[in-house]
């Protein structure tokens, strides 16, 4: 087995992953003291099942949902009906809203390219949290969901890239993909993620043995850079740590 990140629960497989992140997010809506409670989904292929579960039987009523905003970690400058959109994948996965009640997904606008829809996100972020400054003493996000990618990104902060370098916007333009799809992001940068109560890394899969191999050496990755003003912590699956 490999070394595994500090604060890291280590799962049988991807349903037992989903399942634990699905339970972890009915504790945080249950301890949130707010009127809203502000979940940051990721994207990818990961988290599928985890949003398809949320709003399964299981636990769509476990959920306070006129209270839950929904917001996004990154997306894809693509169309929201496009396949790479992380819109169209919520969507699918939360079937479309038609089984849930009202709720608030707050999707990052894609249709004016990166650098528009970084500022209007941006402004989004700012105009719910009430100031345009973050402090951590009053966490933007109540939970945080990231990805890990196969060269060491989280959201759309790829390795060598400029945005893993912003310390002051929120919201970054990311012209260029670091890997597949290689098309234009826009994402939270690691001031905006890390000023959240929880922040929980969600990887399954024996293609995450390499970045997770590598944040263990201490090789300086995006993923390793994340930070919170809570909770940091990790759901791996045994297949993602060699086990
Ligand atoms: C995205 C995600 C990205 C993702 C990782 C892992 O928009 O692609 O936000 O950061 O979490 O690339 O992707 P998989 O879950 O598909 O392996």
């Amino acid at each position: 087995m490999i070394a595994l990140p500090p604060n890291t629960t280590l799962l049988p497989d991807a349903e037992a992953t989903a399942r634990a992140t699905a339970d972890h997010l009915v504790d945080i809506a249950e301890t949130a003291t707010g009127e809203r409670i502000a979940v940051c989904l990721s994207g990818g292929s990961t988290p599928k099942r985890l949003y398809e579960l949320l709003a399964s039987e299981a636990y769509v009523s476990r959920l306070p949902w006129s209270r839950l905003h929904w917001f996004f970690g990154d997306d894809r400058v693509v169309p929201w009906d496009d396949p790479l959109s992380n819109v169209r994948m919520v969507r699918e996965a939360f079937g479309h809203g038609a089984t849930l009640p009202p709720t608030h997904f707050h999707f990052i606008p894609s249709d004016e390219g990166a650098e528009i829809g970084a500022r209007a996100y941006q402004r989004t972020l700012q105009d719910f949290y009430g100031d345009e400054t973050l402090d951590p003493i009053r966490p933007l996000f109540d939970l945080v969901l990231l990805g890990l990618g196969s060269d060491g990104h989280t959201a759309s902060l790829f390795p060598g890239k400029p945005a893993v370098e912003e310390r002051v916007a929120w919201v970054a333009a990311v012209p260029e993909a670091g890997m597949e799809p290689f098309v234009p992001r826009i994402s939270l940068t690691f001031p905006a993620l890390a000023c959240s109560r929880s922040v929980l890394f969600l990887v399954n899969g024996a293609a995450k043995r390499d970045p997770l191999s590598r944040l263990a050496t201490g090789e300086d990755l995006p993923s390793g850079r994340v930070a919170s003003c809570g909770r940091l912590q990790w759901f791996i699956d045994e297949a993602a740590a060699g086990v």
